[in-house]
């Protein structure tokens, strides 16, 4: 058993889910510097066991897999649909050398390494900021970023990923199935989530290298390029409002530019969230 396992059995979750053969597990211990991720069956949510393990000390790298969700956080406290058999979900437990403000920037880097696993798996992918994946008009996948940090600096980032892989229409609850998509839907097959996985792992190694390195403005052309939000006009919901603009795409460090209805300068937007869009 790894050490990730033993941690997580520590903590109450015991149901171990065997979904990589032998040169599977292979394949992700090569997509360095990731860790063999944890595999759950069956887990409250991958990104609070991530983010307890990294309380408890777990490395730099550490991944943390589930087949199915009780309790799947989405951003903005609303929950993610978690099926087991389906999707991927995904934490992964980071000790970025960069102060807070910088890190708040990994959610993005995140975004981008998924949209390059998506399209290396064959599905065009577009990324609405600030933690979306859109295939074909619809959202395919979610990222929810956590952070530890105090005086001294971050302490840890659990980045929290859902992919929708093989969910069908009908497997989505009546109110999403019109705003929602997966793989699956947009490529008329199904896809084996662990061959996704080791995609993700893979791009969000280079896409961690290249942010490390450069910050963000040195991977921005992989979102200028997938950009779904440019040129769009967006209700936008931020710290002392909401209201509606035009987006200008996103600055060198990943803050979207936006031009309120009405005002003549183009403001940077660090955080926010895009309530409804028109072409
Ligand atoms: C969103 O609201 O769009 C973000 C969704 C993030 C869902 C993923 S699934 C894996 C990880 N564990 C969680 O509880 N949430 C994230």
């Amino acid at each position: 058993m790894n050490e990730g396992l033993r941690r997580i059995r520590r903590h109450g979750v015991d149901m171990e889910d065997r979904i990589g053969e032998e040169e599977v597990l292979e394949t992700l211990r090569t997509v360095l510097p990731w860790s063999v991720p944890v595999f759950l069956a069956v887990t409250d949510s991958t990104n609070r066991v991530a983010m307890e393990m990294a309380e408890d000390g777990a490395k730099h790298g550490t991944v943390v897999v589930a087949d199915a969700q009780t309790a799947g956080r989405g951003r903005m406290g609303r929950p993610w649909v978690s099926p087991a058999g389906k999707n991927l979900y995904v934490s992964l437990l980071l000790r970025p050398p960069v102060p807070a403000v910088d890190a708040t920037r990994l959610s993005l880097v995140a975004g981008v390494a998924l949209a390059d696993a998506v399209e290396a798996v064959g599905v065009p992918a577009s990324l609405k900021w600030p933690n979306d994946l859109y295939c074909g008009g619809r959202k395919a996948a979610g990222i929810l970023a956590e952070m530890a940090s105090d005086p001294d600096g971050v302490r840890h980032v659990v980045i929290g990923v859902g992919l929708n892989v093989n969910m069908e229409e009908a497997d989505f609850p009546p109110d999403l199935r019109d705003k929602a998509t997966s793989l699956r839907i947009r490529a008329g097959r199904t896809f084996r989530r662990v061959d996704v996985l080791a995609r993700l792992l893979d791009a969000f190694g280079t896409r961690y290298a290249e942010f490390i390195g450069g910050g963000f403005a040195s991977l921005r052309d992989g979102w200028d390029r997938r950009d779904f939000l440019r040129g769009r006009r967006v209700l936008l919901r931020r710290q002392g409002g909401e209201g509606w603009g035009a987006v200008d795409g996103l600055d060198t460090v990943g803050a979207l530019r936006f031009l309120p209805d009405g005002a003549s300068t183009i403001e940077s937007v660090y955080s926010g969230e895009i309530l409804d869009f028109r072409r």
